[in-house]
């Protein structure tokens, strides 16, 4: 099959379309023929050396696929050849064909075209298994979304609204902050102008964000802390802006709050079934009624996975961007 692979790390231009053997198919998995795959920013630091896949898993880069099951592996029930399907990924899915944990495969939501679901496993994913299960947000809990027209960002903005919170944004400019909230945020900081901590003060009464989801880590660690209201959690999912900082205990302690920081790609297989199987359970209905719908900033194909990854790394996007296979 062709794939893009990473023969050395390094920028854009180490990708490489190649020929590469098809996958195995293990007991429990299935073998999808990828029509469309979506990039995450983690492939830019897996392409850099700064994020190998876990033990085991494909050496190819992506993190998520849509596609038509081709081949049932034994132990293997309730998917049949031919099934469209998206899927969450611990790599591989910058390729023809990836072998699937079939408890990480997803149907595809209606009102959605085969393509866009490429866009959904990872972001959905992520956002429920954070905001829902680990951070255990509800209705009423003001959240706080740094990076909110990422692919992320786009797809926390409708959850949070359609399960009934109250959404503010962080984002670089004011057409991303228009577009979060067409999408339905409440608050809006431009944090290149704005403190977001003052900002998210002045709109909760002086209380703050009882969750606050972050793709910065160090850099924002503190100022994190001190936008949190009493009892808030605080999930750090990205450190865009470094892996190590200080942490004020003493404003965490007497605000009773948490700082948890999760990873999904590293999660094993029982783990990342049962969030599949929430995010099937009480998010694709969200899609399939029009509540949350997939943002897409454009698809290219296959081959122009370097100039993906430079759209990326630029930020010119806004939501999620796609390769079709
Ligand atoms: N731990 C996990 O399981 C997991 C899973 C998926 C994703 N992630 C992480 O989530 C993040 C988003 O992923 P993605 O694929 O959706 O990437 P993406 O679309 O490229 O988004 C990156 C975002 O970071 C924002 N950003 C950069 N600097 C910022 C700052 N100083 N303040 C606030 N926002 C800032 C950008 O906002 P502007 O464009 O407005 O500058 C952009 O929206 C990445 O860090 C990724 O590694 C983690």
């Amino acid at each position: 099959m062709r794939a893009i692979t990473i023969p050395e790390f390094g920028d854009e231009s180490v990708l490489t379309l190649a020929e590469v053997p098809d996958p195995p198919v293990a007991e429990g998995e299935v073998l999808v023929d990828v029509a469309a795959a979506g990039v995450n920013r983690a492939d830019l630091m897996q392409r850099q050396g700064f994020y190998p896949p876990p033990k085991g898993a494909s050496e190819l880069p992506g993190l998520e696929v849509s596609g038509r099951i081709a081949e049932v592996g034994d132990g293997v029930t309730g998917w049949s050849i031919g099934d469209e399907v998206c899927a969450v990924l611990a790599g591989g899915g910058y390729a023809e064909r990836v072998a699937v944990p079939a408890g990480q495969l997803l149907p595809i939501p209606s009102g959605v075209s085969l393509v866009e679901a490429a866009g959904l496993p990872e972001v959905a994913c992520t956002v429920w298994s954070n905001i829902v299960m680990t951070a255990r947000f509800t209705g009423g809990d003001t959240v706080l979304l740094h990076g909110g027209s990422s692919g992320i960002g786009t797809m926390a903005i409708q959850v949070v609204k359609a399960l009934g919170g109250r959404v503010a944004v962080t984002a670089g400019s004011a057409e991303k902050l228009e577009r979060c909230r067409q999408l339905g945020a409440d608050i809006l900081i431009n944090y290149r102008e704005q403190d977001f901590v003052e900002e998210i003060k002045a709109a909760t009464d002086g209380r703050g964000a009882d969750i606050i989801l972050d793709v910065i880590g160090a850099k924002y660690l503190s100022r994190n802390v001190s936008a949190l209201a009493s009892d808030g959690r605080l999930v750090i999912i990205g450190l865009q802006g470094g892996r190590e900082g200080e942490l004020n205990i003493g404003e965490l302690l007497a605000k009773r709050g948490s700082v948890i920081a999760t990873s999904l790609r590293g999660r094993d297989l029982a783990d990342k079934a049962r969030i599949v199987s929430q995010v099937r359970e009480r998010l694709w209905p969200l899609i399939a009624s029009g509540a949350v719908r997939p943002v897409i900033d454009q698809t290219l194909p296959l081959a122009d996975a370097a100039e993906a990854h430079r759209i990326l790394n630029a930020s010119q996007h806004i939501g999620k961007v796609l390769l079709t296979v």
